[in-house]
């Protein structure tokens, strides 16, 4: 069972920094909900929120953290933002992309800048992640990582031999899309998984394995979902815009799913693609 006791514990990345180890997703909120969104997990007690240049809403999120750091005398180290790269443009692009990111989310600097699919061929993917750890290099972001990266394009890029290596992979997994292939590279070379569409967008809540698990252990099938993902190491990021339920896929400490019930969830495997799934670009 894992030992991540709230939403405070964190996992330690290659880049020497902790993440925490369940963030709440924004992925399609409008600015306004982005705003009320983030303001009521962090006052739930999150501490880790996951945007997009793509998605629009930087700006409502680092300014919802702000507002919170300053009425809660929370410091800005202990709250964690992610963004992420919306396309492989070149060397010069990439460097423009971070500025405009670090401009909107005015929180003076990125916890963790993802490429956000390998899109946009090799030479585009291999200048972006210079530039990112340049970046690095200048302090405006303090780790860098990949999303939708399949097996090949990680191979690529640690061919490369980069100064610093990719500390996260965020791809699309649950028990109804394991990724097993993706996963276990991930592992043998210290890159942790961030896992985006953890509840399968809700779209088997009433899986019979999911179900009897979920009543075996007294807990909903959204929590069930979010800490299977803890129990493999990955760092789930469950998206709500409404209280109630940031607050019950928060509730997945204290206790735990046996391994015989992380097992049952890993044959639930159908590949299940809620979204895209660009792991086999070329
Ligand atoms: N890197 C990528 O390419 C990529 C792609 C997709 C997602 N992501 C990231 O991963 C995050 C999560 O993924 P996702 O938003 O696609 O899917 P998800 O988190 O698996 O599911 C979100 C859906 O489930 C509903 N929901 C949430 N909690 C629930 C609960 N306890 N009971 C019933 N329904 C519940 C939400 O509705 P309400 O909001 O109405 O509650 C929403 O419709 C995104 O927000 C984004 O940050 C990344």
């Amino acid at each position: 069972m894992s030992n991540l006791t709230s939403l405070k514990s964190t996992i330690k990345l290659n880049s020497g920094h902790s993440i925490p180890c369940l963030h709440l997703g924004v992925y399609e909120v409008s600015s306004r909900d982005t705003y009320t969104s983030v303001s009521s997990a962090l006052n739930l007690g999150y501490r880790a929120i996951d945007s997009a240049e793509w998605y629009g809403n930087e700006a409502a999120a680092g300014r919802a953290i702000r507002d919170f750091c300053d009425k809660t005398g929370t410091k800005r180290e202990e709250v964690w933002f992610t963004t992420k790269l919306k396309s492989n443009s070149g060397y010069e692009a990439t460097k423009r992309a971070i500025k405009r990111s670090l401009q909107e989310c005015g929180l003076g600097y990125i916890d963790l800048y993802l490429i956000h699919s390998p899109y946009g061929g090799k030479k585009q993917r291999l200048e972006s992640w210079k530039a990112m750890e340049e970046a690095v290099g200048e302090g405006v972001i303090r780790s860098i990582g990949v999303s939708n990266y399949g097996v090949s394009h990680l191979r690529e890029l640690l061919a490369m031999k980069p100064q610093i290596p990719p500390g996260i992979n965020q791809i699309e997994v649950h028990p109804f899309n394991t990724r097993v292939d993706i996963t276990s590279f991930c592992a043998q070379h210290g890159i942790v998984i961030q896992a985006y569409a953890p509840l399968a967008k809700a779209m088997r809540f009433s899986h019979p394995v999911l179900k009897t698990i979920a009543s075996k252990v007294g807990k909903t099938p959204a929590q069930v979902l979010v800490r299977w993902s803890l129990e493999k190491g990955y760092v789930p990021l469950p998206k709500s815009v409404r209280e109630a339920r940031m607050k019950e896929n928060a509730d997945v400490f204290g206790w735990g799913l046996e391994e015989e019930d992380v097992k049952a969830l890993d044959g639930c495997d159908e590949y299940l693609v809620t979204d895209w799934d660009p792991t086999n670009a070329d």
